[in-house]
């Protein structure tokens, strides 16, 4: 099985965050089907949700933390709600978890007590702790210094490689797209619109994704 980072573009409004909501069942299609493997989630009943969820972290948009929860009860917090995990598991599996981002000596802290990127990490933590098969990253770079948007790049490459996690990664970072994505899907109102490699799409003459590429880099 090839394990991928696949990383989703499109502009603001085309749909990105509504499509990585719908693979948990997180909200519902009018019409159509989602399939997560193989496994049709549509069919799916809400009390059957839990064998999909299972496989899938979700890093948001803004990262979702609960203010008034230390980094260790915030990591947590899935495998208290969707697991019968015993504390003392549960307390390995969130060290393990704050080890791969590097915050284990954090743990006691609270969101504001720590810097944005870290709070990206903790997010990050959360949604790899249940060990998923897949984890989908809904803006990790927003707000990020390019060496901390280096770290998250790090951090994405290290599941895939060292613990086979599939990586589906929305951003607006292009130079995050060049560096870790083996498959682009690009949307464009609700649609996809276009799909290829790196190296494809920083060849490609389609003017409107050259808008985007380029637009972004200027940004730099
Ligand atoms: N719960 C909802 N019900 C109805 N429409 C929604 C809902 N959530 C989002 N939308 C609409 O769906 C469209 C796509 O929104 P979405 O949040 O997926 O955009 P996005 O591609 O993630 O944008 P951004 O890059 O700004 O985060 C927008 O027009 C938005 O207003
Ligand atoms: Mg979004």
């Amino acid at each position: 099985m090839c394990i991928v980072v696949l990383v989703i573009l499109g502009g603001s409004g085309c749909g990105k965050s509504v499509l990585m909501k719908h693979l948990p069942g997180l909200m519902q299609p009018t019409q159509g089907q989602i399939w997560v493997g193989d496994c049709e989630v549509t069919a799916l009943k809400e009390r059957e949700m839990g064998q999909v969820r299972h496989q899938i972290g979700m890093m948001f948009q803004g990262g979702a933390l609960f203010d008034s929860m230390t980094v260790f009860d915030n990591v947590a917090f899935p495998l208290r709600e969707e697991t019968d995990c015993s504390e003392k598991e549960i307390e390995e599996r969130v060290m393990n978890a704050l080890e791969i981002v590097k915050l284990a000596a954090h743990a006691h802290k609270f969101p504001s007590d720590i810097s944005g990127g870290m709070r990206k990490r903790v997010a990050l933590a959360r949604a790899v702790v249940d060990h998923p098969a897949c984890i989908i990253y809904d803006e990790p770079h927003a707000g990020l210094d390019p060496m901390t948007a280096d770290t998250i790049d790090r951090l994405i490459k290290t599941l895939q490689n060292e613990h086979a996690i599939t990586n589906i990664v929305i951003t607006h970072e292009i130079r995050s797209v060049f560096r870790i994505a083996d498959r682009i899907v690009f949307m464009k109102e609700g649609r996809v619109y276009w799909t290829g490699t790196s190296a494809e799409l920083q060849a490609t003459s389609d003017p409107f994704l050259r808008d985007f590429i380029e637009g972004n880099a200027q940004e730099d």
